[in-house]
């Protein structure tokens, strides 16, 4: 075969379809309830935008962009929506027109790593966003949205892990520590690993390797450098989270791996859909810097994204059954016009109708039928376009009668 579709890139074909947009449907129903709006921004950025929000030395901007010069302007493939987004919200100064804002997007996203099952290199992402709302309180109806979506899809062995990082001060308090932790087991620590204590210590914390894990699990916890304003946040989103009874986790090793956020991060993990590592259907948390650092004003944001595939392969629901629709198989030429404005007669009725314009057998259209699994089918041949009828076929019952084209509708109504 000469072309292929590009690696860790995946085309969604209609057989499938349905399963994303039952998934998609109910994502926009959960997020109405909430009052939150969609938004679409473009699929390029300046590459500029990824470094400044995302961070120069995490993986997502050091090694997964797809980044490109046209006319000398950086550009990069979105590798996810919140710089995007945020970008736009500066952009458009939204803060000058309300004091809170609350966004959803779905949408592909692109990050050049390594294919595996539940990990592309197109991906679909189904996020939201939430500006100016500081507090607790909107951290805990943000998670409580989304564990109310995730088990309306039924998807089994949901975790949700929280931790909080903190703001800027309470970070380098922890990283001294953390190094000052780290820097004499460094011997002990994977070679990627003691590369990071001077550059990024933190994300040693979620390092998969073993003999990081070792050393990592007696290290000292960012929870308890939290004070102040950091900690009330804190306890406030526990004791809502417990008052709503949202069963969670606190994981003292989550990081993630973007750096702009501040205070809560969280994350969704299932043992659903035999995801293996790339078992995170879900990340998030507060970024209260980026939409400053972009210029704007200071306004805190949070928010989270879900991958639709992981999704998709964690949910393990089959499609619904396709909604009942009239076949019509028309011979001969007369009968092949009448056909065709027959179909649009019951479309306007509101009918989905498929109309098999081949010009083929009888026998071939009715097998065509059958394997759409189309309750119904409408014979017509010249002799009834001169009689003013059609051959009703019950494909379900195996009837069959001829009814007049005056009648047809009310029949039909009246049979399905
Ligand atoms: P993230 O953790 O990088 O966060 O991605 C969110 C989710 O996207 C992951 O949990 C995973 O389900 C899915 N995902 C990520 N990479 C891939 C991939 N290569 N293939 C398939 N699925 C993938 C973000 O993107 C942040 N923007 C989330 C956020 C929104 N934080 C605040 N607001």
């Amino acid at each position: 075969m000469k072309y292929r579709a590009v690696k860790g890139m995946n085309d969604i074909l209609p057989d499938t379809i349905e399963r994303w947009q039952v998934i998609e449907n109910a994502f926009r129903d959960t997020l109405r309830l909430y009052r939150f709006s969609e938004v679409r921004t473009p699929l390029l950025e300046s590459t500029d935008l990824f470094i400044r929000s995302i961070g120069e030395a995490t993986d997502v901007v050091e090694k997964e962009m797809f980044t490109f010069l046209r006319s000398n302007e950086s550009l990069s493939m979105r590798p996810e929506g919140t710089a995007g987004a945020a970008r736009a919200y500066v952009e458009h100064k939204i803060a000058n027109r309300e004091p809170v804002s609350r966004w959803f997007y779905i949408g592909p996203m692109f990050r050049a790593e390594q294919p595996q099952r539940g990990r592309y290199r197109q991906f679909y992402q189904a996020g939201c966003e939430i500006y100016g709302d500081p507090g607790p309180l909107c951290d805990a109806e943000l998670l409580a949205m989304l564990y109310r979506f995730l088990s309306g899809l039924g998807i089994a062995d949901l975790e949700l892990c929280i931790n909080s990082i903190g703001g800027a001060e309470t970070r380098e308090r922890y990283r001294v520590a953390l190094q000052n932790y780290l820097r004499p087991r460094a011997a002990e620590l994977s070679e990627h690993a003691q590369q990071r204590i001077e550059l990024n210590p933190l994300r040693i914390l979620d390092s998969k390797d073993k003999e990081d894990r070792i050393v990592v699990s007696g290290a000292p916890n960012i929870i308890d450098f939290l004070d102040g304003d950091d900690l009330k946040h804190w306890n406030g989103l526990c004791t809502n989270l417990n008052n709503l009874g949202i069963p969670y986790r606190i994981d003292h090793g989550l990081v993630r791996g973007l750096d702009y956020y501040t205070r809560t991060l969280f994350e969704v993990k299932t043992n659903a859909g035999q995801l293996g590592s790339q078992n995170t259907i879900c990340g998030g948390g507060r970024y209260n810097n980026m939409i400053s650092d972009l210029g704007g004003s200071t306004v805190p944001a949070i928010g989270f994204a879900m991958g639709l595939e992981r999704l998709l392969l964690a949910s393990g629901f089959v499609a619904s059954c396709p909604k009942p629709f009239i076949f019509i198989a028309p011979f001969g030429e007369n009968a092949g016009r009448k056909a065709l404005h027959l179909s649009e007669t019951l479309r306007s009725a509101g009918w989905s109708v498929e109309l098999d314009g081949r010009e083929g057998s009888i026998k071939s259209m009715l097998r065509r039928a059958n394997s759409l699994a189309a309750p119904i089918a409408l014979v017509i041949g010249d002799s009834e376009v001169e009689q003013g009828v059609v051959q009703l076929k019950d494909l379900v019952g195996h009837t069959q009668e001829s009814v007049p084209l005056t009648e047809l509708v009310e029949h039909l109504n009246r049979l399905l």
